[in-house]
């Protein structure tokens, strides 16, 4: 399934492509370690100074594959589950990542963006966290890094609500840098990367390592982790992702826990 997660090195920019568009790019467990590979490979090989994320079709991607999520809260899922491993990239990348982000950003869409340097959206962009109307909770480190990005009120609102932000607002409220129209997207993004691979790279690995604590993102990571795993295999859930098989509005009101 490699096919759905391309990646081309390019003049010390390696630029990662959702490429599944009529699933909206919605992540499965092969999808993640295409990408958890690509963000190994952009640690170990000194060819490679910037990792720009983009995907292809009119959305970013809808996160998480609802699928995966269902076969996961079924016990279906066995291996390794590379997601933790893709997070785990995020949480310790010193390379500079840079999102190119139209349409749909969905959960794991729009908590990636939280490591990502620079965030460059579409006027398309829709940034959504619904995590809670799924049964789940946030993930990413996003519970620690969301409200300190955007404060308490809105990231509540984002993972309880599950109200969606804009690609002005996202600007406004600092989780993008700007908003460009969606023909110049990858064009911005690539312009970006093209600037930060002339910088000298220690200094960037540096500058951004002074401006992110990997230890507290770590280990919110993993407070995060238990909880999210143990809620995937809950009543609540269960219904969440029979629902939305069925394209449907879930009823929580007769499921407990
Ligand atoms: N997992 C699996 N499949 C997904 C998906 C996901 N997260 N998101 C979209 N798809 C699939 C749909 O099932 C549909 O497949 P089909 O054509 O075989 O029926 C296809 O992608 C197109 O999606 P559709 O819902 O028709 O597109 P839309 O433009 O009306 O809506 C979204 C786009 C992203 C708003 C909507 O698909 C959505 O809400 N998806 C779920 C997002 C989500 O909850 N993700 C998990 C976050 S933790």
């Amino acid at each position: 399934m490699t096919e759905h997660v391309t990646t081309a090195l390019d003049a010390g920019i390696l630029t990662v492509t959702l490429a599944r568009p009529d699933k909206k790019n919605a992540l499965t467990n092969a999808m993640y370690g295409v990408l958890a590979d690509a963000l190994q490979r952009a640690e170990t090989d000194p060819a490679i100074r910037v990792v720009v994320l983009q995907g292809d079709g009119d959305s970013f991607t809808a996160g998480n594959d609802l699928a995966d999520f269902a076969a996961q809260s079924q016990g279906l899922h066995k291996g390794e589950r590379h997601v933790l491993r893709f997070l785990d990239g995020l949480a310790r990348a010193t390379r500079p990542l840079v999102a190119a982000v139209q349409g749909n950003a969905v959960g794991v869409g729009t908590t990636m963006l939280l490591h990502c340097d620079l965030v460059y959206v579409a006027d398309t962009a829709r940034l959504t966290t619904p995590f809670v109307n799924l049964a789940l909770v946030p993930e990413a480190a996003s519970s620690l890094l969301l409200p300190a990005r955007i404060g308490y009120a809105r990231a509540f609102a984002m993972f309880a609500l599950g109200e969606a932000v804009d690609a002005a607002t996202a600007v406004a409220i600092g989780l993008a840098n700007a908003v460009v129209p969606q023909a110049e997207l990858r064009a911005r993004a690539r312009a970006a990367a093209e600037t930060l691979a002339k910088r000298p790279l220690g200094a960037l690995a540096h500058t951004k390592a002074l401006m992110r604590s990997t230890d507290a993102i770590r280990a919110q990571m993993d407070r995060e982790g238990a909880i999210f795993q143990e809620r995937l295999k809950s009543a609540e859930a269960r219904e969440a992702f029979t629902a939305f098989a069925e394209r449907r509005q879930p009823d929580f009101s007769k499921v407990t826990g």
